[in-house]
């Protein structure tokens, strides 16, 4: 079959480098792509900026199946538009996808179908005074969320009423993150450890992957700035079968209700961000596609031919069974360029010395034809590549990870030491 893949971060390796290896599969075509799928066997990229432009390309081609990565075509309707010329789909329609897409919006069905969640308030821009009330009456730290799309930069903690006074007027006055902060949700701290579950959803049956747990600050031991995430490891450990139990019965089960009961067909991957409380867990968000950098970590570990999975899904037939998982740990370290998340330099030559005994994902880099070697990677972007190591139990996972880590090599490299050490 021919497939399409929209995105081009280390997500979308993972799944072209996953999709690559089944023989069903003939030809991907990567929009955008990146140099890491660029070398992918049976790739192609398609450097197509407009959402027209690629619903184009997926006709001309008589693509089999589309798999949209990021949020942003999904919250645009990208699913929609494909399914409605025909082509099946791995991504939920523009509905659906306000659960990633507006943090108010999935609240609001969280507390419909009874969703475990934290507690909040929801106010809006015109409710600056309200807001500024309501913060002097609550206990700390609390959380303030952005209601719109922020790229991970829309959620602050803040441990003093002086600083979420702050960032109300960052997010109200400032106007810092645009429309995306004119609704905000003020929310409870809750204190745990946080787990990813995500689910393959084909509009009735459901099948969750194996769980992981991703590093999002900077710096090692959880301290700095934070980022798009600087790692995974899958399984997490600290999600026991209790916490899953729970997970099932008050997360999971009320969603899969209520987007039944709003007569929603959800075909795609559905991500649950979840927080590990002593006895409970809670739902802190929905993302309507595969975490970058989970997807990552957990590629790698399942057993089973992704291509015929997701064309499935994307039909409506996923099979009963539980998805069939390598018995054993992964441990994905993601390499950036230095500065990051800051300001950082691009078009840094990268080095791998091979052989390396784990995979290596390309994020934030590309391909360059030079006389002195076509094909060679050079730097792109804050997240350059990311590398996997999968294993028979954790520790050896990250062995093997780092121990690759050692023969890949640019100026400026950054990467957090601590990956998978609990
Ligand atoms: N209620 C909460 N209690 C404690 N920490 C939270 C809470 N909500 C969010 N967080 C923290 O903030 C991070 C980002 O929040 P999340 O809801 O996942 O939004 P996004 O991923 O869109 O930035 C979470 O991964 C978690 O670390
Ligand atoms: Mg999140």
């Amino acid at each position: 079959m021919k497939v399409m893949v929209v995105g081009g971060g280390g997500r979308e390796h993972a799944l072209c480098w996953k999709l690559a290896q089944s023989r069903r599969v003939e030809k991907i075509f990567c929009t955008p792509g990146n140099g890491g799928t660029a070398g992918t066997p049976k790739c192609k990229n398609y450097p197509l900026a407009s959402l027209q432009e690629q619903v184009q390309l997926a006709v001309d081609n008589q693509i089999d199946l589309a798999v949209i990565g990021p949020e942003g075509p999904l919250v645009m309707g990208m699913a929609d538009i494909l399914r409605e010329a025909g082509i099946p789909t791995v991504g939920p329609g523009k509905s659906a996808a306000a659960l990633e897409g507006s943090k108010a919006f999935a609240k609001d069905f969280m507390i419909r179908y009874g969703v475990k969640t934290a507690d909040y308030r929801r106010f809006h821009k015109s409710e600056f005074q309200e807001a500024l009330q309501y913060i002097e009456t609550i206990k700390y730290p609390v959380v303030v969320k952005a209601d719109g799309l922020a790229a991970g930069k829309g959620v602050t903690i803040h441990k003093t009423k002086a600083e979420a006074r702050a960032q109300l007027h960052a997010l109200f006055v400032d106007e810092v993150l645009g429309e995306s902060g004119h609704t905000v949700l003020i929310e409870k701290f809750i204190q745990g450890r946080e787990v990813s579950v995500i689910v393959l959803v084909d509009g009735t049956q459901v099948l969750p992957l194996i769980s992981a747990m991703d590093y999002k600050r900077i710096g090692e031991n959880d301290t700095g700035l934070n980022t798009g995430g600087m790692g995974a490891i899958s399984p997490n450990p600290f999600y026991t079968d209790m916490y899953r139990k729970k997970f099932e019965e008050s997360i999971l089960n009320p969603t899969i209700r209520g987007l039944k009961s709003e007569n929603i067909d959800y075909r795609g991957v559905l991500y649950f961000g979840l927080m590990m409380s002593k006895e409970d867990v809670y739902l802190l968000e929905y993302n309507v596609r595969f975490g970058d950098p989970e997807t990552q970590a957990i590629i790698p570990m399942l057993e089973e031919d992704l291509a015929p999975l997701l064309y499935d899904l994307a039909l409506g037939q996923l099979h009963e069974d539980p998805l069939r998982c390598y018995d054993g740990s992964a441990c994905s370290v993601v390499v950036a360029s230095g500065g990051y998340p800051g300001e950082y330099r691009s078009g840094i030559p990268i080095q791998i010395d091979l052989p390396i005994a784990a995979s290596i994902f390309i994020a934030g880099a590309q391909e360059r034809d030079e006389e002195s070697g076509a094909g060679r990677l050079y730097t792109s972007g804050g997240r350059v590549l990311s590398v996997t190591g999968v294993d028979r139990d954790l520790t050896s996972a990250c062995r093997q990870a780092y121990t690759a880590l050692e023969n890949i090599y640019f100026e400026g490299r950054y990467y957090r030491r601590d990956i998978g050490k609990l």
